[in-house]
């Protein structure tokens, strides 16, 4: 096996309590106009107030959308670049969950380059570089602060749809642990669900041969070392956080440790990418109406117990970093990794089965057809997927049977092919 190491991020991450208070300098030093980015909530709080008090303090001019909606319906990208573009901003802050930073991202590129959102659907099509941008996450979940990617939902596709480039990392992640503590717990729950679900799947994903072609025509290279790295870190601090964070949300300590994992999950996807969980939450979310989180958190036991003839010295190493001890066998530790994986999301209350989160019985085969159209993510995956495989994993979430899978393992579709498909 050749090593591969891609690593990608904002030019710089300031993480801590109180760090905020830096957004004033932070944002003086790349431009003299921004444009400010949040949601309704966000945007009526004193903390809002007290952010846009530093920008003004620090001689920057500030133009705010406070508007923006859970999930980001693409027309708000249009109705932010309309109302920027009547005062030509030199910086775009975005504050606030993934929707905000997301929204802030999407708005860079078409202030920049022009044109519709959707000419920059998929990878690699920015470009140039963008309106540099300020990330303040508010959730410790989808580290969008660090991450290539702006998901938006365009009701023109079934599924939600991703500008992915290096240039739209941030320029600056100011992550402020403080800012999360008001995340009530249903929310505190998919936020981190959704963390964990980047760092395991990054930490899965399907390795690449290395290239000099990989890294310039892919933003999502798979397996890579120094994402390796990311992940397991995330998965650490989100294994011993998320309950405490979402049973007392105001233990700082676990938020703390919450959003610094939900950034190091950020890197980690930012440059492995994600896989089949992510694939089939896109059409479990359109017909159901769940958060993201929720839905990848529901499928990742599943996922796991799919991946696992392929990855057992991974999912072994997934268990140490949630705290199992390494006396047992790397079957069995693999099998630990996706039992503590479950118990955790039980414990937060994330649904069990597909069937709970609402998705109707009829319509399994339409979402494994629906997943497979999400290629990017499904050629992620470290076993081979087709239709088939994919209505097994949404059958045995759907009815909350990982067995299914286990038992089936041998004779799903592509599992002799799982040890070359990643290159080993
Ligand atoms: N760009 C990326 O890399 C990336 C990665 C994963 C997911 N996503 C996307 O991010 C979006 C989800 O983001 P999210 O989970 O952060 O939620 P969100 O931004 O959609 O916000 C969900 C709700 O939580 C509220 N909220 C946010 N912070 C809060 C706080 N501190 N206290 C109380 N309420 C708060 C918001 O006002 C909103 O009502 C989805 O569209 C998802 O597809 C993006
Ligand atoms: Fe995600």
């Amino acid at each position: 096996m050749s090593m591969l190491a891609v690593l990608r991020g904002p030019q710089q991450v300031l993480f801590g309590a109180g760090q905020r208070a830096a957004l004033g300098r932070v944002t003086a030093a790349l431009g003299s106009h921004a444009l400010v980015v949040t949601d309704a909530r966000f945007g009526s709080t004193p903390e809002f107030a007290d952010l846009v008090r530093l920008l003004e303090q620090a001689g920057v001019r500030v133009t705010a959308f406070t508007e923006v909606l859970p999930d980001v319906p693409v027309h708000q990208v249009g109705e932010c670049a309309e109302l920027a573009s009547r005062v030509s901003p030199d910086v775009v802050v975005g504050m606030g969950g993934g929707s905000c930073i997301d929204l802030a991202k999407a708005v860079a590129v078409v202030l920049t380059h022009g044109g519709q959102p959707s000419d920059y659907y998929g990878e690699m099509r920015v470009p140039g570089p963008v309106l540099p941008v300020v990330a303040l996450p508010t959730t410790a979940g989808t580290g969008s602060e660090v991450t290539p990617v702006a998901v938006l939902t365009d009701p023109e596709r079934t599924s939600k749809v991703g500008i992915s480039s290096p240039f739209l990392i941030p320029h600056t992640a100011l992550c402020d642990p403080e800012l999360t503590l008001g995340c009530p717990p249903g929310l505190t729950a998919s936020a981190g669900a959704d963390a964990l679900s980047h760092a395991i799947e990054a930490f899965t994903a399907v390795r690449r041969p290395v290239s000099p072609e990989l890294a310039t025509e892919r933003v999502f290279v798979g397996k890579s070392e120094i994402a390796d790295t990311f992940a397991l870190l995330g998965i650490r601090l989100i294994a011993g956080s998320l309950f405490r964070a979402w049973s007392d949300p105001t233990d700082m300590e676990a938020r703390e440790a919450m959003m610094l994992g939900a950034t190091a999950g950020g890197f980690a996807l930012g440059t492995a990418g994600t896989a089949a969980a992510h694939a089939i939450q896109y059409p479990v979310g359109a017909i159901t109406h769940t958060p993201h989180g929720i839905g990848v958190g529901c499928l990742l036991p599943y996922v796991m117990e799919f991946n696992r003839p392929s990855r057992i010295p991974e999912l072994a190493t997934v268990a140490l970093a949630m705290g199992a001890s390494p006396d047992s066998s790397p079957e069995d530790l693999a099998d630990e990794a996706i039992q503590r994986v479950a118990d955790l999301l039980a414990a937060v209350e994330v649904p069990r089965t597909l069937a709970d989160l609402g998705l109707p019985a009829d319509r399994l085969r339409w979402t494994a057809e629906q997943a497979l159209l999400a290629e990017r993510l499904v050629t992620n995956n470290p076993r081979p997927l087709d239709v088939d495989a994919l209505e097994q994993i949404v059958r045995a979430a759907h009815s909350g049977d990982r067995g299914a899978l286990r038992d089936a393992a041998p004779v799903l579709a592509g599992a002799s092919a799982a040890t070359t498909a990643d290159g080993r």
